[in-house]
């Protein structure tokens, strides 16, 4: 196995590319304690703020998506930042410092108005912490008072408070948080680009209604007969944070932690493909715990092994040229739907989707099995993706 997963990102050395996020995992030193032991190459400390900031969290606070006996495959969270103040946060960084010195630890912090980005910013430097991580990215947290996506949702805003910061936190890496709940994530980077800030970290949770109860007519989580919209995070948002990534990735020239979604080795591999040098994991390990770290390391390890890499740096930004505008795609290929009959279970599930969805090329020959008519079909590709069977459908030429 490729032992060396070392990378670097915003000048910061990671033994490996596995971050956990800011969130309930890493809201004590103990729990990334916990975490380093079981091998995490970073940890960003749930966000912080000033000593005079009240957070008042409600309860419950999160509701999964279930989907097809799946759970979890989507979380809505309305938690807020951390109850724990700078003060104690400046002290798990002092002691995860001295016990973890070849881990990774940022500071991530939100405030309300310039004298508390730079407080924040100034005290975490000093109590040792390797980057600061600035939210202007939560969708529900304190918007009342300025705070969270009201800032990454607007280039001017965003631009002035990663100055705030930067000037602020004299030595070590300024990270901003984007939120992908804007028309033009890139137009948001350049802003950070502008800024002076060192890095993006793409995306924080997507603003949502996770399903309401038929007999009340509340939404979830409930709290107290009401709800309210939140963030929604793990597998089910990877399509956009992967998007996200690989926008900013061409589009503005900064490295990126990308964060949403990320569940295994495969997820990470994409996320640094699409031009990522750390990811970020929150809701994964809410769900399976910190010892998923051991599968991601090996799953890593593996594949740079079997590819010929030597370093998942090589990885980063491999997928971009092939990332084109729709304009640009090759015309004119005309592929169709290829059925092995050796495969086919004759569930007629490519029929039906075809049938009432795409061109109505297969038909159902006399044994039973699917047969698709050239002349007809356009290799949509709708039949290869709702096949239960891998390999039995491919489009291809014809
Ligand atoms: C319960 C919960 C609390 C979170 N708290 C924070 C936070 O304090 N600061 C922050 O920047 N992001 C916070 N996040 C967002 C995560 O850091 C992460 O960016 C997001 O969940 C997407 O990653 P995932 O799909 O791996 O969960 C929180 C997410 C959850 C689910």
């Amino acid at each position: 196995m490729a032992s060396n997963l070392s990378i670097e990102f915003a000048g910061i050395k990671f033994p490996n590319p596995f971050v956990l996020a800011p969130a309930p995992c890493t809201d004590n030193a103990e729990m990334v304690a916990r975490a380093f032991d079981a091998g995490w190459g970073g940890a960003v400390l749930k966000t912080t703020s000033v000593e005079s900031e009240v957070v008042e969290l409600v309860y419950p606070m999160l509701a999964g998506l279930d989907f097809e006996g799946r759970r979890v495959v989507g979380l809505e969270n309305i938690d807020l930042i951390s109850e724990r103040h700078i003060d104690r946060v400046e002290q798990d960084v002092r002691d995860l410092k001295r016990a973890y010195p070849d881990r990774v630890v940022g500071a991530s912090i939100m405030g309300a108005r310039k004298e508390h980005w730079q407080e924040l910013a100034a005290r975490l430097e000093a109590a040792g912490a390797d980057f600061i991580e600035c939210s202007f990215s939560c969708p529900h947290g304190m918007p009342e008072r300025g705070m969270g996506s009201t800032i990454g949702q607007d280039a001017q805003l965003t631009e002035r408070t990663a100055r705030w910061v930067k000037e602020a936190a004299g030595r070590v890496p300024v990270v901003i948080k984007l939120t992908p709940l804007v028309a033009d994530i890139v137009h948001i980077a350049k802003a950070v680009k502008r800024s002076g800030a060192d890095a993006i970290c793409a995306i924080n949770t997507v603003k949502c209604l996770i399903g309401v109860d038929l007999d009340t007519f509340v939404p979830y989580p409930q709290v107290g007969g009401k709800s309210t919209y939140g963030g929604y995070s793990g597998a089910a948002i990877k399509p956009i944070a992967l998007r996200c990534v690989a926008e900013i990735a061409k589009g503005v020239d900064l490295p990126i932690t990308a964060t949403g979604g990320v569940c295994t080795w495969r997820d990470a591999v994409e996320f640094l493909i699409c031009g990522a040098s750390t990811v970020q994991i929150c809701t994964e390990v809410m769900k399976r715990g910190f010892g998923i770290i051991n599968e991601l390391v090996d799953g890593l390890s593996g594949y740079l092994e079997r590819k010929g890499f030597s370093s998942p740096r090589e990885l980063v930004g491999l997928a971009l040229p092939n990332i084109v505008e729709h304009s640009q795609l090759p015309r004119g290929l005309a592929p169709m739907s290829h059925i092995d009959r050796d495969l086919c279970v004759q569930c007629h599930t490519c029929y039906v989707a075809c049938r009432d969805g795409a061109y109505q090329a297969i038909t159902i020959d006399d044994e039973g099995y699917p047969v698709v008519d050239p002349d007809v079909c356009r290799g949509c590709g709708m039949c290869a993706e709702v096949c239960p069977q891998e390999s039995c459908i491919t489009i291809a030429a014809r």
